[in-house]
C-alpha cells in the first residue's frame, strides 16, 4: 500500500482516454489499496485512475458517515456508467484533489443510476441513489471522460478560477 503522486489541473493526463478494465486480479486490488491511501492522505472522499496517472476506468469513493468517519464504507467501482440521471438539478460545492485549494458551486442531477463492476469482476448496481454519494459518483465519472469539475463553471467563474488557481499553483511550486 502507497500513497501515489495526486495529478493536478491542468495536466494533460487527466484528459487522457481512459480504458475499461478487463484483468480482476491482485495488482487491481493493490491499485485500488493505493488509491484509497491517496485519496485519505488528501482528505477527500472519492478518487479517479486518471488522478494518479493510471488511465483505466476505477473510482473509489469513500462518503464520511454522519460523525464524519471514513474507512467503513469503502467502494471501489470498475468500468461504471451511467445509465440514468434523474430527479432536479441541484447546486453543489464540490472541490477535487486534482484542483488544490479550490472549491465552486457546480450543477448536478440529484439522482443517479450507476451500472459497474466489483473488485471481483461481478456486475452490479447502484440504483436510483441520491444526496452526496450521487453528486460524488457523477464527479468521478467524470474524470473517467477527462472532464474536471471547473469545465462545468461559467465562463466568469472560469477566469476568476484561473487567476486564484495560478496563485495557488506558485504556492505550492514554492512550498515543494
Ligand atoms: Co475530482
Amino acid at each position: 500500500m502507497a500513497v501515489r503522486e495526486v495529478i493536478i489541473y491542468p495536466d494533460p493526463i487527466l484528459r487522457n482516454k481512459n480504458t475499461e478494465v478487463t484483468t480482476f486480479d491482485e495488482d487491481l486490488k493493490k491499485l485500488t489499496d493505493d488509491m484509497f491511501d491517496t485519496m485519505y492522505e488528501f482528505e477527500g472522499i472519492g478518487l479517479a485512475g486518471p488522478q494518479i496517472a493510471v488511465n483505466k476506468r476505477i473510482v473509489v469513493i469513500d462518503i464520511p458517515d454522519d460523525e464524519g468517519n471514513q474507512h467503513k464504507n469503502q467502494l471501489v467501482i470498475i468500468n461504471p456508467k451511467i445509465t440514468k440521471l434523474e430527479g432536479d438539478i441541484v447546486e453543489s460545492q464540490e472541490g477535487c484533489l486534482s484542483v488544490p485549494g479550490y472549491q465552486d458551486t457546480v450543477t448536478r442531477y440529484q439522482r443517479c443510476t450507476v451500472e459497474y463492476q466489483n473488485l471481483q469482476g461481478e456486475h452490479c448496481v447502484f440504483d436510483n441513489v441520491d444526496g452526496l454519494f450521487a453528486i460524488c459518483l457523477q464527479h468521478e465519472i467524470d474524470h473517467l471522460e477527462g472532464k474536471i469539475f471547473v469545465d462545468k463553471l461559467s465562463r466568469l467563474k472560469r477566469e476568476r478560477l484561473h487567476k486564484k488557481y495560478a496563485k495557488i499553483l506558485k504556492d505550492r511550486q514554492r512550498g515543494e
